[in-house]
């Protein structure tokens, strides 16, 4: 693993804008005041968080509402945390019911607009807590007859559409666990996840809107279902949710409509008390090998942080006339924590939205923004530098000034984003939280937290209540003001994942076999004389494109796998939009001859394989790759070549010179 950033977004290019947005009375005025006082109070707050991590959380904890207290509030015995040890609760109680009870079953809880507009106007669903309670007991009582029992893993491979939460929460409330995938994933990649959680129920729908066009999500779960079968696993259940209303196959024996499954079913489920620590969700996310990783989160730990994260990353207030959005999919942990568990608990209403940012024309999001008046928006930067691209003339039509706040999240941040969302979407007035995180820190790690901490264009700030965050080399010593080094968190927190589902091994060698002790992030960073932290991107054989994590290895093995490739290797480069592209060179076997028609198909292949998020975005033929005398292929040199920089490097273990001259030479 190399200790060298590898993002595309260099120190260099963060620096060059220096200005410090520093918080106005105004922007908390029109946030209800800001969540803590000052930055000396964050400070002190903080190191009390640090020092007596059991009393800082036992105190937040209290907000929630457990079945059964706690007989400790942390048991730490590194890499193994229990939070809450003992209480039992249940989250989609404190999501849901306890609003109701509260005399609170009229409030919106959740706002949903559908993509297509069909006479003008799209489909819209306002869900109260009320509503959301018996949709969600109902979908509950449906899984129990389908033989969900505690435990079990349930696979949710669906839209963006209202039954996504309300299944994910029936789960919850069964003590069922759940398994999002992510719709834009092809057979493949759900055949890997059914497998590893051995889940023997899928929840889909019919299709997905996206962009106008019909996304095959039930063709695709039957092809995942078929290739399971070969292997031995079987799918006794697949619930369908109509949403396209296109011709479909049927399976009578397995399938089942979700209208169908609901329709007799009561909405009188009570909530069962769940371990603190018994498992909540399964989310897969790319390693630096080939397989996906399924990080585990629990209940109590995940529900108080996910919750106390956005109350005060976003400041949120209920019956304040907050609105929420957060753009994610819930496929990804950000739509988990800040569209469904973090959001919920805050009694906002979150927002969600479909489809596609630029159907049926890029003004789309600012139409949403008005239409709802949002007041919180939370967004990615590849996003924003779409926006850019597409034109201020797009945000200018609509009346956005609702909004209060601003996020991202994803990546890093460039300063000419972060100064174009500033202005043309915050109108100069609303503070912008970058967020840094990632799927196994559950919620936010290291944020500013509004009206209160100082901003400063593309660094993510200081560390969250609780974070022991550092810069370290590699023994675990901590670095210089300014010096880059690995990112580390060096003392447990609430919503850490539990573990790699299924392998012990793993999670112990990715995150805490290289500087025993303290968690490893994967990112490279350094921390300013101020204390900021600046996040520079992956060290490992992970790039983010557009926001989501790819290992490279994934999109090597899926080029290999094509007939006419022998050979492959995948590195990161600059991309204007999506901040890093995937680079690939290929060698092919004697079949094989270089074509442009031959990139398509392999692009294509690719996207068959892992999802078009993953399709190359330049491909080069090469006879032989660089590679030193013991067989390695030298990375670093690759991505040289790919970002077009004049290589400094010291090849002098460099195998095979011609190769390095060939690909130099070899233009796209
Ligand atoms: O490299 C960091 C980047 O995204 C990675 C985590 O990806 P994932 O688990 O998919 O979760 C993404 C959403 C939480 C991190 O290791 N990353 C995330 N947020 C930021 C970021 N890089 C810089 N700045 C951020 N705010």
């Amino acid at each position: 693993m190399a200790s060298s950033p590898t993002s595309s977004t260099s120190v260099e290019s963060l620096l060059k804008e220096n200005r410090i947005f520093a918080p106005t009375g105004a922007q908390a005025a029109a946030l209800g005041g800001a969540a803590v006082s000052s930055v000396d109070e964050y400070k002190a707050m903080h190191a009390r968080s640090i020092a007596d991590p059991s009393g800082f959380w036992g105190e937040v904890a209290q907000d929630f509402e457990w079945f059964t207290p706690w007989s400790s509030v942390l048991e730490w015995h590194c890499p193994d945390a229990r939070w809450f040890v003992d209480a039992t609760t249940n989250i989609c109680h404190n999501a849901i019911d306890r609003h109701v009870l509260d005399g609170h079953a009229h409030a919106v809880g959740l706002i949903w607009e559908g993509e297509p507009q069909a006479h003008g106007l799209p489909e819209i669903r306002h869900l109260s807590y009320g509503e959301l309670l018996d949709e969600v007991s109902r979908f509950a009582n449906a899984l129990k007859s389908l033989g969900v029992v505690k435990g079990d893993i349930v696979t949710l491979y669906m839209g963006m559409v209202p039954e996504l939460p309300i299944a994910m929460l029936a789960c919850a409330r069964i003590g069922a666990a759940h398994s999002v995938i992510f719709g834009g994933f092809p057979a493949p990649s759900i055949v890997d996840r059914v497998l590893d959680a051995k889940s023997r129920v899928i929840v889909t729908c019919d299709g997905a809107w996206r962009r106008g066009s019909v996304v095959p999500l039930k063709q695709n779960v039957d092809e995942a279902i078929a290739l399971l079968s070969a292997q031995a696993h079987n799918v006794e259940h697949c619930v369908v949710l109509k949403r396209t209303a296109q011709e479909i196959p049927w399976n009578a024996a397995r399938d089942q409509w979700w209208h169908d499954v609901v329709a007799h079913a009561s909405t009188d489920c009570a909530c069962e008390a769940v371990d603190s620590e018994d498992l909540l969700f399964v989310l897969y996310t790319s390693g630096s090998t080939g397989k996906p990783k399924g990080i585990r989160h629990t209940t109590g730990g995940y529900m108080v942080y996910t919750a106390f994260t956005a109350r005060m990353t976003f400041n949120l207030k209920p019956n304040t006339g907050q609105v929420f959005w957060c753009t994610a999919d819930i496929g990804w942990v950000t739509g988990h924590s800040y569209i469904v568990y973090g959001i919920l608990p805050n009694r906002v209403p979150t927002l969600m939205y479909e489809g596609a940012p630029n159907f049926p024309a890029e003004d789309r999001f600012w139409e949403i923004i008005e239409r709802h008046r949002v007041t919180h928006f939370y967004t990615a930067p590849t996003a924003i530098r779409a926006f850019m691209k597409w034109g201020e003339e797009h945000p200018k039509k609509h009346d956005l000034t609702t909004l209060k706040l601003l996020g991202t999240v994803g990546e890093p941040i460039n300063p000419e984003a972060w100064i174009w969302y500033h202005e043309q979407i915050g109108a100069s007035r609303c503070p912008i939280v970058d967020t840094f995180w990632q799927t196994e820190t559950g919620g936010h790690v290291i944020t500013p937290l509004p009206c209160v901490t100082p901003t400063l264009p593309g660094s993510c700030t200081v560390p969250f209540f609780g974070i022991d965050a550092a810069i370290v080399d590699e023994h675990g010593t901590e670095m210089p003001a300014n010096t880059g080094g690995l990112l580390v968190i060096r003392k447990p927190w609430p919503s850490m994942l539990r573990g790699i589902h299924g392998d012990r091994p793993r999670f112990i060698e990715t995150y805490w076999s290289r500087i025993p002790g303290m968690y490893l992030a994967g990112d490279g960073a350094r921390r300013d004389e101020r204390g900021y932290f600046w996040i520079m991107g992956r060290v490992d054989d992970v790039i983010n494109v557009s926001g989501h994590r790819l290992g490279t290895m994934e999109v090597e093995s899926a080029l290999v796998s094509h007939a006419s490739v022998v050979e492959a290797a995948v590195v990161g480069m600059p991309h204007e939009i999506k901040g890093t592209g995937i680079a690939a060179f290929v060698t092919l076997g004697p079949g094989g001859t270089p074509s442009d028609a031959l990139k398509s198909e392999l692009r294509e292949h690719v996207a068959s394989v892992l999802g078009a998020i993953a399709k190359p975005d330049m491909i080069r033929f090469t006879n032989a790759l660089p590679k030193t005398r013991s067989g390695k292929i030298m990375r670093r040199l690759l991505r040289d070549i790919a970002a077009g920089r004049d290589s400094k490097q010291d090849t002098s273990t460099l195998d095979d010179l011609g190769a390095l001259a060939a690909l130099r030479g070899n233009d796209e």
